[in-house]
């Protein structure tokens, strides 16, 4: 059974290493990202305008942002260049057989 707070949002198998997809969890967009087989969930809308980060480039632990090319990691939300100068969310992660659960986000 899932932790309380944790919901089933896809399978580890529909993303390959070195991949990114946005998924919802109440009613907030999630992106999960396989880096080197280990998955990890940050909001999926920039901190600095509206944009899906999903839809940028995964390069190791880093996702550059489509629209003005900032850029994150993904482990740790962190901004590790500009334009955005405020974090994104890192959402718990559990890992059951094939299923990726999402639970809360650390802040
Ligand atoms: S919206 Fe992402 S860097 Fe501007």
């Amino acid at each position: 059974m899932a932790d309380p707070g944790f919901v089933k949002v896809a399978q580890v198998s529909e993303i390959k290493p070195g991949e990114m997809i946005a998924v919802e969890v109440d009613n907030e967009q999630v992106l999960l990202a396989n880096v080197n087989g280990s998955i990890h969930a940050v909001d999926d809308v920039c901190s600095h305008a509206y944009a899906s980060l999903s839809e940028g480039e995964l390069s190791g632990e880093e996702v550059e942002c489509p629209l003005h090319g900032g850029t994150f990691n993904v482990t740790t939300g962190e901004v590790l260049g500009p334009p955005p100068d405020e974090p994104v969310r890192v959402y718990k992660v559990q890992i059951e057989g094939d299923d990726i659960l999402v639970g809360p986000a650390n802040a």
